[in-house]
């Protein structure tokens, strides 16, 4: 039960994409790229060419989070880019099976992300075709929102669901991820935490990364959900 930790570039200096990729390289696990196209979200920020760009500039893999519509269309090219993560919004995809199936088959991890206001229950039944259920704990489209503590019963459940499902699927949150915030995530059952500003407007980004990890340690080590089978909890 490997806590991992993925710093948002949304914070970061876009003029210096790679040096602030650099600054996290020793500590991250993931970078985490968000692609918003001023139609699923009222912002826009990057998109493929810079992607692909950044790609060749970073160690670290890329946790691509498409905030846009049509990613039917657009998904699996991030992964043939080399993407290791490609999340798409069950909100915008039309046909989720197929899509999920596609960015697997083109080599990236495959992942689904949910809104605050979308229940996880009606995706139970795609667990077994994803790596990474992404909830959003801030509606999605800019970086430095307050923390949604509603959504923490939504994670409770959802880690229930994939604790009956079985499998390895990872369970991210993003949005007004903090060291102020990182232990509620961790304790309802957060394993994959983004976290924009609260790395790069940090002195230290680097060190920032280490803190929220040893925070998201410490909690997940009291947490009853990742208790192994048969402990008590
Ligand atoms: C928001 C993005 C997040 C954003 C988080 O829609 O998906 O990844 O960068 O930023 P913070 O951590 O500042 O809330
Ligand atoms: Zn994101």
């Amino acid at each position: 039960m490997a806590v991992q930790l993925a710093p948002s570039i949304l914070s970061a200096d876009f003029a210096r994409l790679a040096d602030e990729a650099g600054a996290v390289a020793g500590e991250a696990d993931w970078l985490h790229i968000d692609v918003m196209d001023n139609h699923f979200v009222p912002n826009l920020t990057i998109g493929l060419p810079v992607v692909e760009s950044l790609i060749k500039h970073t160690s670290l893999p890329l946790d691509c989070h498409l905030m846009i519509e049509h990613p039917d269309r657009w998904a699996t090219v991030y992964a043939e880019a080399g993407a290791g993560n490609v999340t798409v919004h069950a909100e915008a995809a039309q046909a989720p099976v197929r899509l999920l199936r596609e960015i697997r088959s083109a080599g990236a991890r495959a992942g689904l992300g949910i809104n605050p206001a979308t229940p996880v229950e009606p995706y139970a039944d795609l667990l077994p075709e994803i790596d990474m259920l992404l909830l959003m704990t801030v509606e999605p489209g800019f970086g430095g929102q307050p923390f949604l503590d509603l959504v923490l019963p939504k994670l409770r459940r959802a880690r229930e669901l994939l604790a009956r499902h079985g499998g390895a699927v990872w369970l991210q949150v993003d949005g007004g991820v903090s060291a102020a915030t990182i232990e509620r995530c961790a304790e309802a059952g957060a394993d994959v935490f983004v976290a924009g500003s609260a790395v790069y407007h940090a002195g230290d980004p680097a060190a920032a990364v280490r803190g929220l990890r040893a925070q998201a340690e410490r909690a997940t080590a009291g947490a009853a959900w990742a208790a192994g089978p048969g402990q008590p909890g």
